[in-house]
């Protein structure tokens, strides 16, 4: 095996530099000699990125898609696809641009779509306090500009829960043209199997997936060229499940790139990160360090794909990000709103002691910086999730992140106490919640009113 230091890039996973089999036909070069005379196994799927939307407007400054919700057969179940693809096609524009989006309601059902992370006027967030979706065999337009580049994502905001498992989810990336081109990107989206019915049924039922679907494959093999740079944009679109990774070179978050590169990420529900992977000539499984509702778990780590490099090419140098770095800002000290998130699977899940819909809104005015205090004595995380605004991480148990951290979702440990400060700077009733569909689901949202 290449020593780790050699790689340029190393596997995530407590096991990163794992060789696997390879196909004795591809000729890609094994660091082990392999002395396998058995026939070979079935090639595995390759992984690779979502097809893109189809832009319908000729203008370069504007994005503009047509999405057909419908039902759709996938990995053996029943579900349901935008355009006939899990997950749904990727749309691509770049920071100013202006997003036009036609969703046809082709479902039976009503349904509406949530620009996950998204900072959008509130009549097109898809979601919110007492808004109507968009009925069965109807159609409504989408329509904002893109002011923040990042990995964001989109999916229904009604019977979400049922809904997102079942297929409809996809990635909206904002580019910013001042950033580094890298030789490829791969769009990566992970998801549990669809097998909520059970825990839809029954809220005792575990809602984790033991098992992952990798754009919708399972343990498909990502064949990279080696000696390649690519961007890696991952999204977990998973009810409820975690993908932890370690010994990677995450370069940015929730809301775009970060102020200096991490070597670890936990994505929980809802969550994105990116990824500078210098590919070389080693084949490796990416596995995911083990996780579950409570936390780290001693469980087995999780397969999520192989890398199959194609060619002999070493490890290219690290690109040149242009990080800004910066501290976080000073916590202010008062605190102006108090959420605090308790239940259980078997009682259902509160905020303040609130179930959803039986919530009273948190009114705020408009212009203001809200500092937001949020403890979590249950016996579960909860990814915290706002609608229309991002949020500033003050400090997670009293202690202030390594670098200025802004995000859309942000995972809360069990007995955590995590301070945030707000530019409420976008009028309207705004979703709070956890991005487990099905803590969501039994009542653990609220809104966050901007007026
Ligand atoms: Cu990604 Cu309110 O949701
Ligand atoms: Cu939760």
């Amino acid at each position: 095996m290449i020593p780790l230091a050699l790689l340029g890039c190393t596997g995530p996973g407590p096991t990163p530099a794992t060789p696997v089999d390879t196909d004795t036909d591809t000729e890609v070069p094994s660091p082990t000699p392999t002395a396998d005379t058995a026939a070979p196994a079935p090639e595995a799927p390759t992984l690779l990125s979502p097809a893109e939307a189809l832009d319908l407007d000729p203008a370069p400054d504007v994005l503009h898609v047509s999405l057909v919700a419908a039902p759709h057969t996938w990995d053996g179940v029943d579900g349901y696809a935008y355009n006939n693809q899990v997950p749904g096609p990727t749309l691509r524009a770049r920071v100013g641009d202006t997003l036009v989006v036609d969703l046809d309601n082709q479902l039976g059902m009503p349904t509406s779509i949530h620009w996950h992370g998204v900072d959008v006027p509130f009549a097109m967030d898809g979601a919110g306090w007492q808004v109507s979706p968009v009925g069965a065999g109807e159609t409504f337009t989408y329509t904002f500009t893109l002011e923040q580049a990042g990995t964001f994502w989109y999916h229904p905001h009604f019977d979400t829960e049922h809904q997102v498992d079942l297929g409809l989810y996809g990635v909206l990336i904002v580019e910013d043209p001042a950033e580094p081109v890298v030789d490829s990107e791969l769009v990566v989206v992970f998801d549990g199997p669809a097998e909520v019915a059970a825990s839809e049924e029954d809220p005792t039922v575990d809602p984790t997936p033991t098992t992952w679907l990798v754009n919708g494959l399972r343990e498909p093999a990502w064949r990279p060229n080696a000696g390649e740079t690519v961007r890696v944009r991952m999204l977990n679109a998973s009810n409820a499940g975690y993908v932890a990774l370690d010994d990677v070179r995450v370069i940015a978050r929730d809301r775009g790139l970060l102020g200096a590169p991490d070597a670890a990420v936990v994505l929980a529900p809802g969550d994105r990160a990116e990824l500078e992977w210098a590919v070389d000539a080693t084949p490796l499984a990416v596995d995911a360090v083990p996780w579950s509702l409570a936390g780290p778990t001693v469980n087995p780590a999780v397969p999520l794909f192989t890398v199959e490099p194609v060619g002999a090419s070493e490890a290219p140098e690290p690109v040149a990000w242009p990080f800004s770095p910066a501290g976080p800002t000073a916590d202010p000290g008062h605190t102006d709103l108090r959420y605090t998130f308790t239940g259980s699977a078997a009682a259902g899940w509160e905020i303040n002691g609130q179930t959803w819909p039986a919530i009273a809104p948190d009114v705020v005015s408009l212009g203001s910086e809200i500092i937001l205090e949020i403890r979590n004595p249950s016996p579960a995380h909860h990814p915290f999730h706002l609608h229309g605004m991002a949020f500033e991480v003050l400090s997670i148990d009293g202690v202030p992140p390594a670098q200025r951290l802004t995000e859309d979702t942000l995972d809360i440990g069990v007995q955590e106490t995590v301070r945030l400060r707000i530019e409420a700077d976008n009028p309207g009733d705004w979703m709070i919640h956890c991005h487990i569909l099905p803590h969501a689901e039994d009542g653990m949202m609220t809104v966050f009113s901007v007026q």
